[in-house]
Order: C-alpha cells, then structure tokens, then sequence
C-alpha cells in the first residue's frame, strides 16, 4: 500500500499528454494500486495517473456513495466512443484542494477501455449522473485538460483560484464550447440549477 503525493494545479504535469499503456505489467498494476490508495485516502471518488505523477493514460473511478459497497473501476487506454447531451456539472478535483465550480459536461457517455486484466469492456453512463461526469472529467486529465477548462463562470471560478492560492485559468486551454453551452442554457429553462450552497460536497464527490 503506498499513498502518493497528489500532483496540483500549476505542475507540467496535469498539463502533458499521456502515453497510452502497452501491457498491464507488473510497474501498471502497481501503479493502479497506488492510485486506489491515493484516490481512498483523499475521499475522492475519481484519480487519473497524471495525478500522482505518472503519464499514463489510466484512470480509476469509485462512486460509491459512503454506506455503499466500493465498486472500483479501472479504465486502461480508455477511448470516448459517444457522448450527447449537455449538462452543467459541480466539480471538484483532487489536483484543486478545495475548489468546487460548474463545468459544461455531456449528459452521457460510452466509453471502451482495458481492465486490470486486460480485458476490453464497453460502459454506458446517462442522465448526466456521477458516473458520466466522473468519466468526462478523468479522460480530461489524460488529455492534459482540467476541469477549469470547461468552467461555465471564468471570473467566477478566477476568484475561487486565487482564494484557494492556485494559478488563474490558462486562456490557451480554455475549451470552446459554444453548442454545449446553449443546449445547457435550454436545459435550464426546464431545470434551474440549484444554489451552489445546498449542493453536499461529499455527494458530489471530488474527482
Ligand atoms: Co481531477
């Protein structure tokens, strides 16, 4: 067991492509159990590789809620084959201690990846629920791109930065999202988003 620093916003790191896995080797599986161990020890319910140093394109999930049973997923060279909808998603990151803002994210996902066997398997998420945005988010950090990225208030999520001592969003890698954006502003005339006060953090989880 060996819990691992956790790489933070304004490292190269979180910024660099990663490279996909050949084999789930030894030095992977190892890997992967350190990302469990970091991601349980931080309450976090989503870890990718870059997180704790590591540019491999592995991501792991867990968003079992707290009285349920653990149900751990490792996504290995994971590749988006669908996503449709959109949504307005509250996030947090473990690479952003403390920061929580609202993301453009699609309302669902397929995604196809390799397990710890090194079995493929295909998995659908919908609704825009936990599992979808968790997915969105940590294929993101393989990519080199980060949840502020996709921030629907750049001033706003700016001033949360600064307050919790973190870099200002980096214009160049602001995502450009204009469709997403209005389909979001569609979905919100039949669903208002709810104030950010009443949304419990753990519930939401940090990914
Ligand atoms: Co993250």
């Amino acid at each position: 067991m060996a819990i691992q620093k956790i790489v933070l916003y304004g490292s190269e790191t979180l910024r660099t492509p990663s490279k996909e896995a050949h084999k789930v080797s030894a030095k992977i599986k190892k890997l992967v159990e350190d990302m469990y161990d970091t991601m349980y020890a931080n309450n976090g319910v989503g870890l990718a590789a870059p997180q704790i140093g590591a540019n491999y394109r592995i991501f792991i999930i867990d968003t079992a809620l707290e009285k349920q049973k653990p149900n751990p997923i490792t996504f290995i060279n994971p590749k988006i084959i669908k996503k449709w909808g959109a949504i307005n998603s509250y996030e947090g990151c473990l690479s952003f201690p403390g920061v929580y803002i609202y993301v453009r994210r699609y309302e669902n996902v397929i995604i196809r990846a390799m397990d710890i066997k090194g079995r493929t398997f295909t998995l659908e998420a919908n609704d825009g629920n936990l599992i979808a945005r968790a997915l969105q988010h940590e294929y993101d950090h393989l990519d080199g791109t980060v949840f502020v990225d996709h921030a629907r208030n750049r001033f706003e999520t700016d001033q949360i930065l600064a307050e919790k001592g973190l870099p200002q969003i980096n214009p160049d890698y602001l995502m450009e999202e204009q469709e997403l954006e209005i389909q979001i502003q569609e979905y919100e005339k039949i669903n208002p988003p709810e104030p950010v006060q009443e949304i419990e953090q753990k519930e939401q989880g940090t990914l």
